[in-house]
């Protein structure tokens, strides 16, 4: 997977992926990072890239030219026109289907704006996605793509090793997670769940999967309603249901 990060601010994305699980993947070569200064493509001596708004209003905005040129200089290197992710707060609300799909691309690019966002010329030209990391306004689209780029890339082959590995977590058949222990057995007078020491594999799937359906049912019942259920688990799901007097509407079990 290759990213490529059009932005006035280089180091902010490349300083905040170059460590850890991302810093690791960049280093084996599983994922490269290469971040475009827009700044570079300035069409003037002082280097200035941002305008004041046609129609007057508070802020500074894009110019079109920069962001555009920035783009098709990148197109002509690739010989192909990758994705471009455009980050901002009227997109379609990032999540981990969308992380899935986006993972099987070989190029993304992500277009960071600031100010008070870019000159719709230049997005209507370039964008094929304009996503967001949740509602609420941030100062500039580098924080949301190092967000995607962190989750896009756990899912990406020889990113996680084995021990990491992505396949049981949270948003697996739309359920959260189940509860998680580890040594001592017993601390501050709360033990670990007895099916947990028996070492009875199909129990302890069970037990977690019921925990997951329980935990999703109190925390996010929203995800409910697309959550990949057997019979038995939707059974189960009616018991608790039932004796919660669940009222949310949003979850239907037949
Ligand atoms: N730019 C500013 N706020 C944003 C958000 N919430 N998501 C994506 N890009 C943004």
């Amino acid at each position: 997977m290759n990213y490529h990060i059009l932005t006035l601010f280089p180091e902010m994305v490349l300083e905040g992926l170059n460590t850890s699980i991302i810093g690791r993947a960049v280093e084996r070569g599983t994922i490269s990072i290469n971040a475009i200064n827009i700044r570079d493509y300035a069409m003037n001596k002082h280097k200035q890239v941002d305008d004041y708004p046609y129609g007057g209003g508070a802020g500074m905005v894009m110019q079109p030219g920069p962001v555009c040129d920035s783009y098709e200089e990148l197109c002509r290197k690739l010989n192909r026109r990758p994705r471009v992710l455009y980050m901002t707060p009227q997109g379609k609300v990032f999540n981990q289907s969308i992380a899935r799909e986006l993972a099987k691309e070989e190029d993304l690019v992500f277009l960071c704006g600031h100010y008070e966002g870019i000159d719709e010329r230049a997005l209507s030209l370039i964008v094929t996605d304009c996503l967001s990391i949740g509602d609420y306004v941030l100062t500039g689209g580098e924080l949301p793509a190092m967000v995607m780029i962190d989750c896009i890339s756990r899912l990406v082959p020889g990113v996680l090793s084995n021990e990491e590995s992505a396949e049981i977590e949270s948003f697996h058949d739309n359920l959260l997670e189940y509860p998680q222990y580890t040594r001592p057995e017993e601390f501050r007078g709360m033990k670990v769940p007895e099916v947990l020491l028996s070492g009875h594999h199909k129990n302890i799937e069970t037990w977690r999967r019921r925990e997951s359906i329980k935990r999703t049912l109190e925390r996010r019942p929203d995800l409910l309603a697309d959550a990949v259920l057997t019979k038995k688990e939707q059974e189960y799901l009616r018991e608790i249901c039932q004796e919660r007097a669940c009222t949310e509407d949003h979850i239907v079990i037949e």
